[in-house]
């Protein structure tokens, strides 16, 4: 057993109370490499801004979990050697879906987790959920929960409204369970294919779709119900263009990807949206870097070369996401 205490971790309290009360997000990026986690770190040492280090399933199998729970231990100090006295790093479970994965995090050093359960009927939810917060509570890691599910272009449900995180249920739902935070549903979805073209409009003048608004009104109908309590947002990423762009004139082929508009979620984090899931846009800087280095330079073997590059993009947009978008910057 090591506590996340021991590796200069923090949990999600503070950071979420305060982001409520600062009307600000904290930036939640997945890492699975090397580059990854030095970009995120740079960009929050850098920015000042409190940073949560989410960790997948996947990448556990991608990483292997004990590499991956150094590499974060490592980061804590890296990022004091770039400056950042006492940084504030959260090492947290993305989508856990079972007690035993939750639980090995917990006994790992993790300092925080989410149990999805989020497709299981209500009830199942609830114990399950339950299960993995009086575990995860003994020691002081805090545990995020999901109620309502993700809308994705795999889904043939028509209405995306009826997957919506149904107001009259999050105050049983967070008493019965006694979880930290909520992740909710209001039309943000996984992916680089947040919506179909045929659930957007397209701009006459690029041709570029524009995705329909999320559902404000659900959000603060949540907010009504659960005051001040911290609202985790999922699916996030933006699919900024640029990076479509380049991927797609340098051999790659993303039709119509599209993200959330980040005037959307700029509004998000003034409320009590107090954490931001952001992967698929590292991943789009990345590709478009390896494209684009490789493109210019088709004699290039050197992977510090191309994966150099990919890390400038990555910090670049972390730091546009802490800075332009969440507001966390200065609040570390
Ligand atoms: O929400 C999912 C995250 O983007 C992680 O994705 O399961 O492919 O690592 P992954
Ligand atoms: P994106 O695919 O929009 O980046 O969402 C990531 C996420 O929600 C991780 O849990
Ligand atoms: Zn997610």
């Amino acid at each position: 057993m090591v506590s996340y205490k021991e590796l200069g971790l923090v949990n999600t309290r503070e950071m979420f109370a305060k982001a409520i009360k600062g009307g600000y997000a904290i930036p939640a990026f997945n890492f699975n490499n090397m580059e990854q986690l030095q970009a995120i770190i740079k960009a929050a040492a850098e920015t000042k801004s409190p940073v949560i280090l989410q960790v997948s399933k996947g990448a556990r199998n991608y990483a292997n979990q004990t590499l991956l729970r150094y590499m974060a231990q490592g980061a804590v100090e890296y990022a004091k050697e770039l400056g950042w006295e006492k940084p504030q790093i959260c090492l947290h479970l993305d989508h856990g879906d079972s007690f035993e994965l939750c639980k090995s995090c917990v006994d790992f050093g993790f300092s925080s987790v989410m149990i999805d359960a989020s497709s299981l009927p209500y009830e199942e939810n609830i114990a399950l959920t339950k299960k993995v917060v009086d575990y995860a509570h003994q020691y002081d890691v805090t545990v995020e929960a999901e109620l309502g599910v993700l809308a994705g272009v795999e889904d043939e449900v028509s209405s995306a409204v009826s997957h919506y995180t149904k107001p009259e249920e999050v105050v049983d739902f967070a008493t019965r369970t006694g979880c930290d935070s909520l992740a909710i549903s209001i039309g943000t979805s996984h992916g680089a294919y947040k919506f179909t073209p045929e659930q957007c409009t397209r701009d006459p003048k690029t041709g570029k779709l524009v995705p329909p608004p999320l559902a404000f009104d659900v959000l603060d109908a949540i907010m009504e119900q659960l005051p001040g309590f911290p609202i985790v947002l999922h699916g996030s990423s933006s699919v900024p263009q640029e990076y479509v762009d380049m991927i797609n004139a340098m051999g790659g082929k993303l039709p119509d990807a599209v993200g959330i508009p980040e005037e959307q979620l700029r509004k998000a984090s003034k409320s009590a949206v107090c954490k931001i899931n952001i992967d698929s846009d590292s991943r789009l800087a990345f590709t478009a870097a390896v494209r684009k280095v490789l493109t210019e330079k088709p004699g290039e073997f050197d992977p510090r070369k191309y994966c150099g590059v990919a890390r400038d993009f990555m910090e670049e947009l972390y730091k546009h996401k802490i800075i332009n978008v969440l507001g966390s910057d200065g609040k570390a």
